[in-house]
C-alpha cells in the first residue's frame, strides 16, 4: 500500500507542481464547489498511477489545483468509497495522496441522513466525532514512518479547526450544527431498525464515507474538519423513499452555504 501511494505520489509529480496547504474532499452533488476557485490544474484520477477511480454518479474523480482568497488547495471531487468494492485501504489511498502533497489540513464534506431530530434537510452538520462500521483503513502492515501503529483517535475532529469552522459560520451567517456522524458500508440506504440502532449508539447523521478517510488523516498527523451537509431524514424518519437522485439534488441546493463557510474557513485555517 506504501508503494503504492507513493508510486502515485510520484506519478502526479511529475506532471504537477503545486505546494497545496489546505486539501478539500467533495461530496456527492457537492462538485460544484470545485467551480467556485480560481483552478491552475486539474488532474483526472485514471491519469495517476495506482489511483483507484471513482465509479459513482455525481462524482467525477478528479483533483483540482489552485486558490480559494489566495490559498493554495486542492480539491478531491469525487472521492473513492468502500462499497465501490475497494479495501478501505484502498478507499483512502486518495487521502494518503493529498497528505503527501503536502497539506496541513484535510476539509472532509459530504451528503448524510439526519437522525437527531433537529437535523433536517438543507442543514448543515459538523462532526465532532465519529463511528465507523467499516473496517478499519490501517489494519495491515504499518510504515512508521507514515505513522503509529495505534492512533490515538480522542480528538479526530481537530478542535482548533471546529472553533475556526464556528467563527467562519457565524461571520457568513450560517447556522452550523454539530453532532457525531456513523459510517456504514452502504451501498444500501440503511433500514429503520438500523437507524434507531445507531441512534441508540449516539450517532446524529449516517454517511457512507468520511470516518475511515479521517481515521487515515489522523494517522498521518494531519487536522481534519468534517463537514456534513444533511440531505435527507435517516430510512424510518422521513416520509420520502430514499435516492442516490434526491441526496445529490438536495446537495445541490446547499453548495452556497457551504462554500460560504468553507472559504472563510479555509482563509482562517491558513494563517494558523
Ligand atoms: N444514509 C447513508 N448515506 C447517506 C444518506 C443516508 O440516509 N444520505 C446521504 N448519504
Amino acid at each position: 500500500m506504501w508503494k503504492r501511494v507513493e508510486r502515485a505520489y510520484a506519478s502526479l509529480h511529475n506532471r504537477v507542481d503545486f505546494k497545496p496547504q489546505i486539501g478539500l474532499v467533495l461530496g456527492s452533488g457537492l462538485g460544484a464547489l470545485a467551480e467556485e476557485i480560481e483552478s491552475v490544474y486539474s488532474m483526472p484520477f485514471e491519469n495517476i498511477q495506482g489511483m483507484p477511480t471513482s465509479t459513482v454518479q455525481g462524482h467525477s474523480g478528479r483533483f483540482v489545483f489552485g486558490y480559494i482568497n489566495r490559498v493554495p488547495v486542492v480539491i478531491m471531487q469525487g472521492r473513492v468509497h468502500y462499497y465501490e468494492g475497494y479495501t478501505p485501504q484502498e478507499a483512502v489511498l486518495p487521502i494518503r495522496l493529498l497528505i503527501r502533497m503536502g497539506v496541513k489540513a484535510l476539509i472532509l464534506t459530504n451528503a448524510a441522513g439526519g437522525i437527531r431530530d433537529d437535523l433536517n434537510t438543507g442543514d448543515i452538520m459538523m462532526i465532532t466525532d465519529h463511528i465507523s462500521l467499516v473496517p478499519s483503513p490501517l489494519i495491515g502492515r504499518n510504515d512508521p514512518s507514515y505513522g503509529d501503529r495505534f492512533p490515538d483517535m480522542t480528538e479526530a475532529y481537530d478542535p482548533s479547526l471546529r472553533e475556526i469552522a464556528r467563527q467562519a459560520a457565524k461571520k457568513v451567517g450560517v447556522e452550523l450544527k454539530e453532532g457525531v456522524y456513523i459510517q456504514f458500508t452502504g451501498p444500501n440506504f440503511e433500514t429503520p431498525a438500523e437507524i434507531r440502532m445507531a441512534r441508540a449508539m449516539g450517532a446524529d447523521a449516517v454517511g457512507m464515507s468520511t470516518a475511515i478517510e479521517t481515521i487515515a488523516a489522523v494517522h498521518m498527523g494531519i487536522k481534519v474538519l468534517g463537514l456534513s451537509f444533511i440531505s435527507n431524514k435517516a430510512a424510518g424518519l422521513g416520509s420520502e423513499k430514499l435516492s442516490h437522485l434526491d441526496v445529490q439534488a438536495e446537495s445541490e441546493k446547499v453548495v452556497g452555504k457551504l462554500s460560504a463557510i468553507i472559504k472563510e474557513a479555509v482563509q482562517l485555517a491558513s494563517n494558523k
